[in-house]
């Protein structure tokens, strides 16, 4: 049989028992990873063996992330049409260069960044590339930002290098996520440069403490905290950043989905203003990973960043993605971006955000009768929340995680641990909701039990 015949069974039963299955593995499957710990083989094995070894093993040792019931990090599922373009994408093998290396590649990647931006509301001359995640994004953006905000001032990066270069400050929240702190770094910026502002109890950016902004500046700004959902004050903040020559990169990772509901927008209202924005598709479009988009206003000087020329990748179209973005090599993303919008249309994406944010205040509801704290305005798909008995909550998040039937993590919020829950999947139904209520309120009735 061929391995792709195999490899496709072996995709359809996992899918189809995807809803049964434990969200986190059990001891069992965990130790069955065993399995896999041999010497490196001096010959090979049939193929067949080699990818049932891979279900028989793996499978069961996987978390179920697209079965509904995972509330951790931010994660979506993915939806049938992405997941099937993701399986067609690998038998394509694709070299998503340019044009001349893949046809299909440059065009789904046009039109799934044009539909990228109708859906996020963005300006329609910015450049949509498609990078690993939001993390890449912030990386590509800042770097075009800096790129000009130098060439603005007349200092010439690219020939000059960094160690003579003028001074550059970065304001940013407090509540900033570790990616963008991360991408500085790669950049080269230190903490020296970094203006943290204080953001207020839903994490966003207090505006009164924000420094006076100057043509050597990024402010980089959220659309939906990890934590609690909030997006800080865009129409306030971005007009008076950009009027004195400031750069404005928005981290919109999960939260700039809200966009795309007619409830919602109001929420991240005047983020089209900024030069650049990182979303990811493997978020809230539940795309499969890895899957994210960069998106930039000034695109020539995000190709003068990430130009790469030589006569064997000549080209005509100024805008391919060799010359947009950090990858030389790399995956054919806008293909599960084009599939997902192909399948859900505007009008699924705005249903997928507004259902994840209904379950998400209805999940709050429930836990603040099992005698939660809801820490958070639930504002979209976020909640968090903490037990006034701290050992309760950490005795209860263990045995939830350990009964299989949801998994959510701890966090931090304002000083306090708490539980976080995110509701990002196109998978999750209200039976999930209630499913996984039951759950936590089961763990603490046992963890009180045993108390006693
Ligand atoms: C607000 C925010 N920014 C950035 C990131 C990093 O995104 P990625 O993991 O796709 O690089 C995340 C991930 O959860 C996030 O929630």
């Amino acid at each position: 049989m061929s391995a792709v015949k195999v490899a496709s069974g072996i995709a359809y039963d996992y899918v189809s028992g995807i809803r049964n299955q434990r969200v986190f593995p059990d001891a069992e499957a965990l130790a069955g990873l065993q399995n896999f710990d041999k010497p490196l083989p001096t010959t090979g094995t049939n193929c067949q063996q080699v990818l049932e070894q891979l279900h028989s093993y793996g499978s069961p040792a996987t978390v179920a992330t697209t079965g509904g019931r995972y509330f951790g990090l931010v994660v979506g599922g993915s939806t049938p049409a992405a997941m099937g373009a993701n399986i067609i994408t690998s038998a394509w093998d694709q070299i998503a260069l340019m044009e001349a290396s893949s046809p299909i590649v440059s065009q789904l990647e046009k039109i799934a960044g044009r539909w990228a931006l109708e859906l996020l509301h963005l300006p329609s001359e910015a450049f949509v590339g498609f990078v690993t995640g939001t993390t890449m994004a912030h990386v590509s953006a800042l770097a075009a930002a800096r790129h000009y905000l130098y060439q603005k001032q007349g200092y010439d990066l690219a020939e000059q290098g960094l160690h003579n270069a003028p001074e550059l400050k970065v304001v940013l929240p407090e509540e900033a996520h570790i990616s963008v702190l991360k991408a500085l770094r790669l950049l080269g910026f230190g903490r020296s440069q970094f203006i943290f502002v204080p953001c207020d109890t839903q994490g966003r950016i207090i505006e009164s403490a924000v420094p006076e902004f100057s043509d050597n500046m990024i402010l980089v700004l959220q659309a939906g905290n990890l934590n609690s959902g909030s997006s800080d004050d865009f129409s306030a903040l971005i007009p008076k950043a950009k009027k004195a020559g400031s750069w404005v990169h928005v981290d919109g990772a999960f939260g700039l989905w809200a966009r795309a509901s007619k409830k919602k927008s109001a929420l991240v209202e005047g983020v089209e203003n900024a030069d650049s924005w990182a979303v990811d598709a493997h978020k809230w479009l539940n795309t499969p990973y890895d899957c994210g988009m960069c998106i930039v206003r000034h695109k020539q000087a995000l190709k003068e960043v990430m130009t790469t020329s030589a006569a064997y990748v000549e080209t005509q179209d100024m805008w391919q993605a060799k010359d947009m973005l950090p990858e030389f090599s790399r995956r054919a993303r806008a293909v599960e971006v084009w599939a997902a919008i192909a399948e859900l249309g505007s009008q699924g994406i705005e249903e997928l955000v507004d259902r994840c944010c209904l379950y998400a205040e209805m999940l709050a509801e429930g836990l603040e009768s099992l005698g939660f704290n809801i820490l958070n305005d639930v504002v979209i798909n976020q909640v968090v929340a903490y037990l006034p008995d701290i050992n309760l909550q950490r005795a209860m998040l263990q045995k939830v995680q350990q009964s299989g039937e949801c998994w959510f993590g701890k966090t931090t919020w304002q000083g306090r641990e708490a539980i976080r829950l995110s509701v990002s999947s196109w998978a999750t139904t209200e039976d999930d909701i209630q499913r996984s209520l039951k759950a936590i309120a089961r763990a603490i009735d046992e963890v009180k039990q045993q108390a006693n």
